[in-house]
């Protein structure tokens, strides 16, 4: 008998190796390599292909094309991240957390693509027949014509797909419990996982129908991420959101067929998600107006403007080495912030606590973020809040200047369509002064940050003032201390010359 080949495989990365090792040298997981089955499955080699015989068929880059068939499905936010809709032929792949409502936004959207005709076929490998029925009803979709299997094999799966007619869009709930004959290892594992994907992805290619398959992103490494089939599918989205907050994003990764970087925004309802038309004024809802610490970033997902408060806690810190805490955003990046106040704005800033939260859970990567950061920063300290009516948006470099960023015009008009009456930006966002400016709405342009942080500073309410501490450096003292000093000069050139006079009037007499 043939022995059996069997491959270490890394449940995580998918990096296989001859031999166990505790730990993967390739992503740094731990505990995450697995002895697999490996053979049978994909691809003979090229030995099946003879002179004369059967190859791929060649053709000309400059043959006709077809632009791609979209299947809209009319939920906005949705097609909006697919690139106007499901392309036919294409398999799509949505991660995310397990619970965070993939499979309730891929019933709502079967549910619509059905209404409007569409074939729809939802194959749930987690959930039962009458759990589905449920929470369609819960949905409102029970009475759709969407046509549901409870089934995790894949051969079968593909066989009931052959027998009946043709379908327009096939969602399979979830890539982890799918399973093939063609693999020995057990159902979850990278295998399993990649060759069911795979044979999903060719169907899909072959019939013309679109797949979207639900993947679980797991950190444990226990069963395969989606990680592992990104790049056999056509486009990639995920679904991210906090699980104390209602709203949902859904995020595209990856596009063939259209922009990356979109994003799609759901609250979650107890009628299932919702589509949020209007994010900026979500986010900004519950906004501590007039809080010393918060600053509006004019921010960018895609093609579209968001804005996002930036709340900072600035506190003197009891400890030798101060506390740093960032929820959504870039530690090293805040680092960096810090160190441009302290050593080219002279912010003496360093020995507090820190904390950084962007509100609503939302996660920001974007450099442009840098300037509402600083803001907020010494809007903390300082104990002024910034005005309320203020966007900041703004790359800031090492040498302490802030760079204006893309997008300025965007942004400076979705802050002046909800009210907003300044924006604060790098020196040379022209774009946003010709295109975006708006009557409403002043652009206050700063070509280093210790101009900003000289101007709240001195703002009304800040303690720096109360304190008489000013920022050194690049910065000028405000009006009335520069005059407080001048006068502190001339009383001190008066004082003795005063003193000495009364006392020789004393002795004279
Ligand atoms: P689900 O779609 O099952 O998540 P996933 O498929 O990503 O694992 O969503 C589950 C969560 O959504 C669950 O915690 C309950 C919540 N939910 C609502 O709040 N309202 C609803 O109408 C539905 C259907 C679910
Ligand atoms: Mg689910």
């Amino acid at each position: 008998m043939a022995r059996l080949k069997t491959s270490f495989t890394c449940q995580n990365c998918a990096a296989s190796y001859s031999q166990w090792n505790g730990k993967c040298e390739n992503c740094g997981e731990w505990n995450s390599i697995v002895e697999e089955l490996t053979g049978g499955g994909i691809g003979a080699g090229p030995k099946s292909v003879k002179a004369g015989g059967y190859g791929a068929k060649l053709v000309s880059l400059a043959g006709k094309s077809e632009d791609a068939i979209r299947i809209k499905c009319g939920i906005d936010e949705l097609d909006r991240v697919t690139g106007g809709g499901f392309v036919k032929g294409s398999a799509i792949l949505v991660g995310g957390d397990p619970g965070i409502g993939k499979s309730t936004l891929l019933l709502q959207g079967a549910a619509k693509l059905a209404d409007k005709g569409h074939r729809v076929i939802y194959v749930s490998g987690e959930e039962a027949i009458a759990q589905v029925r449920l929470r369609a009803k819960r949905l409102g979709v029970e009475k759709s014509a969407v046509e549901l299997a409870a089934e995790t094999n894949v051969e079968t799966i593909l066989a009931t797909l052959e027998q009946n007619q043709q379908a327009d869009l096939i969602v399979i709930d979830s890539i982890q419990t799918l399973w093939t004959d063609r693999v020995d290892s057990a159902p979850g594992s990278v295998t399993q996982v990649r060759t069911s994907a795979q044979a999903m992805t060719k169907y899909a290619k072959k019939t013309g129908a679109t797949v979207v398959l639900v993947g679980h992103v797991t950190k444990d490494g226990q069963i395969a991420g989606p990680r592992v089939v990104e790049h056999m599918v056509d486009a990639v989205l995920y679904f991210e959101g906090d699980a104390s907050h209602t709203f949902r994003i859904l995020r595209g990764v990856k596009n063939r067929y259209g922009a990356t970087d979109e994003i799609g925004v759901f609250e979650m309802t107890q009628l299932g998600l919702k589509e949020v038309k209007n994010p900026s004024a979500l986010f900004l809802d519950q906004r501590d107006e007039g809080a010393a610490g918060s600053a509006v970033f004019a921010g960018m997902e895609g093609t579209r403007p968001l804005l996002i408060e930036i709340q900072a806690l600035v506190s003197p810190s009891p400890l030798g080495t101060p506390r740093r805490a960032v929820v959504g955003w870039d530690g090293a990046r805040l680092a960096m912030i810090l160190a441009v106040l302290e050593s080219r704005c002279g912010v003496k800033i360093g020995a507090n606590d820190i904390y950084l939260n962007v509100a609503g859970g939302l996660k920001i990567s974007e450099p442009a973020a840098d300037l509402a950061v600083a803001a907020a920063l010494i809007s903390s300290l300082t104990g002024a809040p910034l005005p309320s009516e203020a966007v900041y948006f703004g790359e800031i470099s090492l040498s302490g200047g802030v760079r204006p960023v893309v997008h300025s015009s965007i942004r400076v008009r979705e802050a002046a369509k909800l009210g907003f009456k300044q924006a604060h930006t790098g020196k040379g966002a022209k774009e946003a002064l010709s295109k975006g400016a708006q009557k409403s709405l002043t652009v206050h342009q700063f070509s280093s940050l210790g101009e900003l942080a000289g101007r709240i500073a001195a703002s009304k309410n800040s303690r720096w003032q109360k304190h008489k501490i000013y920022p050194s450096n690049t910065i000028s003292e405000p009006k009335e201390q520069q005059f407080l000093q001048k006068n502190l000069n001339v009383w001190l050139w008066i004082a003795p010359r005063a003193w000495i006079l009364h006392k020789l009037r004393v002795n004279d007499f």
